[in-house]
């Protein structure tokens, strides 16, 4: 007797037919590990809201990168915080800066590892904003001017890859034409293209210390309401010469990942932001969540979304899971 012709549970009777009809497979290769170096410290510092992750110094880099090197993961996207702030956010460029020595730290420990590096001011600004100001306003286009000098800085110490994340018009062409100028014509460029506006940031401003003083980022950050406006940001980037796109955040925004998916023939990358990872944790640390499953679950949901690779915290976790599958 046949309640219904299509019975779908034929394909899940056991483990063996299940693995045959999986369609979505994470594994270590689709993960960027983000690390965060603190030029103030000289031992690794937890980071209260990101239970796991840490504050490194200089002198751990090596090392650390070593791990994530030898858990199968092949990128790291490295974040700053330096010892001065500055109107200019000029530590963001300098020659010694923060991230330019981790970046060949990094290499220095890992000569296969693709190192991407977060172009930014908001570390590194006495504002905390991702610009430079004009009384209260964030100035586009000289702010633009000092975010290539800073993604020329980071070819110049070794990155493979830079990642602006300041949301400013024209960043991408900028840091094109810039980096080719400067010789790096190999170097590519993924920003943070559709970067919303967002609550889920705040354990990173605490990691990182870059909060803006006043006011909040509405003003150049991307509105969480419009999906058309989020697909014009995409559509700029790629025409700017963005090697590929970035959603941010990941979860919350798995529309617009599928979206980009389907539209552009560029990949596609989703910033499983530090809200998102705290979230999980917090549900964790209370025993209200496997911590384990949740995170593969949330991982392979972003991947199936149509994200090619992931930015998380959960990194190290999710590779030595995937590690202890096989
Ligand atoms: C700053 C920056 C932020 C994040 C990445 N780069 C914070 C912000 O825009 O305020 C957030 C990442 C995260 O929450 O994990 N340019």
């Amino acid at each position: 007797m046949s309640f219904y012709g299509r019975r779908l549970r034929r394909l899940r009777s056991s483990e063996s037919m299940r693995r045959l009809v999986q369609e979505t497979v994470l594994t270590p290769s689709d993960l960027i590990c983000p690390m965060f170096v603190s030029a103030n410290i000289t031992s690794r510092v937890a980071i209260d809201s990101m239970p796991g992750i840490e504050r490194i110094p200089i002198s751990e880099v090596a090392a650390e990168a070593g791990k994530i090197w030898d858990l199968g993961i092949p990128a790291v996207m490295i974040f700053g915080v330096p010892s001065v702030k500055d109107e200019r956010g000029s530590g963001a460029y300098a020659e010694d800066g923060i991230v330019q020595q981790a970046i060949s730290e990094t290499r220095r420990s890992c000569r296969g590892m693709v190192i991407m590096a977060d172009v930014c001011m908001c570390q590194y600004t006495t504002s905390g904003h991702c610009g430079v100001l004009n009384g209260d306003t964030i100035d586009n286009d000289p702010s633009v001017s000092i975010l290539a000098e800073i993604a020329v800085s980071q070819a110049r110490a070794g990155a493979d890859v830079v990642s602006p994340s300041a949301m400013m018009d024209g960043q991408v062409a900028a840091i094109r034409a810039a980096l080719d100028e400067a010789g790096f014509g190999n170097v590519a460029i993924m920003p943070h293209t559709a970067k919303h506006s967002s609550s889920f940031y705040s354990p990173f401003r605490d990691a990182t210390e870059c909060a803006p003083k006043f006011g909040d980022r509405k003003a150049y950050q991307a509105p969480y309401t419009n999906a058309r406006e989020s697909m014009r940001e995409v559509e700029s980037d790629v025409a700017e010469g963005a090697d590929i796109i970035m959603i941010k955040p990941a979860l919350a925004y798995l529309d617009l990942i599928a979206e980009t998916r389907r539209k552009f023939n560029v990949p596609v990358s989703a910033y499983s932001v530090s809200g998102e990872y705290a979230l999980v944790a917090a549900g964790a640390r209370n025993g209200w969540l496997d911590l384990d499953a949740i995170t593969l679950e949330m991982l392979t949901s972003i991947k199936r979304a149509g994200a090619d690779m992931i930015v998380t915290y959960a990194a190290k976790h999710a590779a030595k899971l995937l590690r202890d599958v096989q």
